[in-house]
């Protein structure tokens, strides 16, 4: 598969790149994980028979003898020790009367004891024997608690006494010099897909859904923000109360401490940043009302009380993060011009699907993404207007179809098969993009107002529930094709599965258009092939989307002479516009063009999200004349850089070396 690929095949989120193997080392671990399955070990390894839908192979948990239903968090954040400690307290239901061990998620965790108590007796508690189970590279290590034989009348709790390794994956914590105000340490945690094991023992999967409060001890002075409501604050003593009353899965939990303003951007919103991002992030994030009831109008009433945003500082991987009640936000989308904030209606549009109606196994996420951006572009659409919503789907199917090039098959189906393989690496565009021209084909055969009732229908009859590809597959057999026969929409059973269960683009599928991009295609035309000045291009008139399809489309090898024109006028090389930035230091990285080098460093020791930064270390490292400059500035920037942006860049690194070594 991937060792096919003649040119060296990054594509943002690609789910084999992590591994980086030569064919021989390839066919090594292959047999060294038939060895090991042969042996006994993990069952998520074996990649015999079919995939059963449904079926979490990324957990160890036993939920359907033993469930967590509630979820105890006493805790306090360890900054000189970068670990976060205390107790957790499990409620469980027994769902089999006979079952006897209770099997949760860890990975690098330590555990100091394990108690066992009914209802309120906690006095009375009573050690519990347990044990590590499996370990495995990908899934961490299980950890068995051995119950009581009877499960006594009244609620079963399990206390568990237990802190965190300075390492875990879902944690990254900031020094004071990395942040944005330099005035205090900060930590956040960002447990999707598999990282809330790290930091809290339970059932981690999105299968199981708990409510939780949690007591959150952070040194004087910080404030400290959940995923959830937060009871009590006093940040003199460094004491927090929060609590949860809805049920949602383990990848939603989350933590962030540091030091946070906040301030009211709207009648059930606020903003939580540093102070220097504080009155920015306000004046960008203005319009959050209006997109929580452009979210209600389609899809029902917004369930979960406020809805917040989190400023996290630059190092924060992701572009955001759906966590209940605060969305978890890179300062990178604050513009100042609103331009990028299509990333909060796609945060928002969580709240919905993902939130409400959520994947059951990280198979089915395109479920949770795909069905998200496609309702991200219809708030875009209802509040920014259907230009915008046009010019981003193009732009979205461009990525996509570089993706396409070169992603292999079996990682271009809506479900695909991730045993074996990290979750993070179902991180492709296939699932937000193929998912939402899916759902766009859907809407398209059957009319807006009609497949509005069937989503409508789908999120109410699926609310608090787990969701499987299979499930969704059969909800429009019934719903849709059932109602009006394929001749009348011109769509079929059959087509439905070839998007869901073959690679690539359906034939029906037709290339999204915009106006306004067609003219920006022109005027590149006039500029690359006809001499028109720089001066003369319409740029001050063009959105951030228009500029980026300006740029993307440019040919790779424009010369250095073409971007000493543009920048001249355009000063590209200093925009304050992350996303602009981006696309043109990736011109001029390919290009060779010097005057960029300084903000280019600038540009990687400051951010930290991966689809920013990770495709201009890759061109840098694929090229000779950069790449030893890649590498000195990855030594510079790595502290600052979450774990997965870390682990990314590092399987990069090892990549281009072997291509490079190979002559490739
Ligand atoms: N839930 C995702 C982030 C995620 C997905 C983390 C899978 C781990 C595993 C979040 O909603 C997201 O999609 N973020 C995007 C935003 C973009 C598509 C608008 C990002 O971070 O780039
Ligand atoms: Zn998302």
């Amino acid at each position: 598969m991937k060792t096919k690929r003649t040119k060296s095949s990054y594509s943002t989120f690609s789910i084999y790149d992590h591994m980086g193997l030569r064919p021989w080392m390839y066919a090594g671990l292959v047999l060294l994980l038939a060895v090991l399955a042969a042996c006994g070990s993990a069952p998520q390894r074996q990649h015999k028979g079919m995939v059963q839908p449904g079926v979490d192979y990324h957990s160890f948990a036993n939920p359907d003898e033993v469930r967590v239903r509630h979820i105890d968090l006493d805790l306090k954040a360890d900054f000189d020790n970068k670990t976060i400690g205390g107790t957790v307290t499990l409620t469980i239901d027994r769902l089999k009367p006979e079952a006897s061990t209770l099997i949760l998620d860890s990975r690098n965790l330590q555990v100091e004891n394990v108690e066992w108590f009914a209802g309120a007796n906690e006095e009375v508690a009573k050690p519990l024997e347990w044990h590590w189970g499996k370990t495995d590279p990908l899934l961490g290590t299980a950890l068995k608690i051995s119950l009581p034989e009877n499960s006594p009348a009244g609620e079963e709790k399990i206390r568990i006494s237990y802190h965190s390794d300075p390492q875990a994956t879902g944690l990254q914590w900031l020094d004071k010099q990395q942040t944005a105000s330099q005035t205090a340490p900060f930590v956040f945690s960002q447990n999707e897909a598999i990282h809330g094991r790290s930091w809290i023992p339970l059932q981690d999967t999105p299968q199981v859904r708990q409510t939780y409060h949690a007591k959150i001890r952070v040194p004087a002075g910080m404030k400290a923000v959940m995923s959830a409501k937060t009871v009590s604050g006093d940040r003199q003593q460094g004491l927090y109360e929060f609590d949860m009353p809805q049920a949602i899965p383990s990848y939603l939990i989350a933590l962030a401490a540091g030091d946070l303003k906040a301030r009211k951007i709207g009648p059930r919103s606020r903003v939580f940043a540093e102070k220097p991002y504080l009155k920015a992030a306000a004046e960008e994030f203005s319009d959050m009302e209006a997109m929580i009831q452009a979210g209600e109008k389609l899809y029902g009433p917004y369930q979960w009380g406020e809805y917040n945003l989190l400023i996290l500082p630059p190092s924060f991987p992701f572009g955001g993060m759906e966590n209940p009640r605060v969305s978890f936000i890179t300062p990178t989308v604050l513009a100042g011009d609103k331009s990028l904030v299509s990333l909060i209606a796609h945060e928002l549009a969580h709240s919905w699907s993902g939130n409400l109606v959520t994947n059951a196994t990280w198979r089915d996420l395109w479920l949770n993404e795909g069905f998200t951006t496609y309702f991200e572009s219809r708030i875009t659409e209802q509040v920014y207007g259907k230009e915008i919503a046009a010019m981003e789907r193009v732009l979205q199917w461009q990525s996509l179809e570089k993706e396409l090039q070169e992603l292999p098959p079996e990682a271009q189906l809506l479900a695909v098969d991730l045993r074996g393989h990290d979750p993070d690496d179902a991180f492709s565009d296939v699932p937000y993009v193929k998912g939402r021209f899916f759902l766009d084909r859907l809407e398209q055969a059957y009319g807006r107002s009609a497949f509005d009732v069937f989503l409508r229908k789908w999120f109410d009859q699926h609310a608090f529930e787990s969701v499987t590809t299979e499930g969704f597959v059969e909800f429009v057999q019934q719903n849709l094709l059932g109602t009006q026969p394929p001749h009348r929409t011109g769509i079929s059973m059959n087509e439905v599965r070839r998007w869901v269960y073959q690679p690539g683009m359906p034939h029906t599928f037709v290339k999204p258009t915009s106006k306004k991009l067609h003219e920006v295609d022109q005027w590149r035309d006039s500029f690359t092939k006809y001499n028109l000045p720089a001066e003369k291009l319409p740029g001050k008139a063009w959105s951030t989307q228009e500029w980026l399809y300006f740029l993307n489309n440019l040919p790779d090898a424009i010369g250095q002479e073409q971007l000493a024109r543009l920048d001249k006028v355009w000063r590209l090389t200093q925009s304050h516009n992350s996303e602009i930035a981006h696309s043109w230091l990736l011109l001029a990285i390919k290009n060779h063009y010097p005057a960029v080098t300084e903000r280019l460093q600038d540009y990687l020791q400051h951010i930290g999200r991966r689809k920013l930064v990770v495709p201009l270390y890759e061109a840098m490292l694929k090229d000779p004349q950069w790449r030893q400059q890649a590498l000195d500035i990855y030594q510079k920037a790595r502290p600052g850089y979450h774990h997965l942006t870390r682990m990314t860049v590092e399987n990069l690194i090892k990549k281009t070396a072997q291509a490079t070594d190979t002559g490739k």
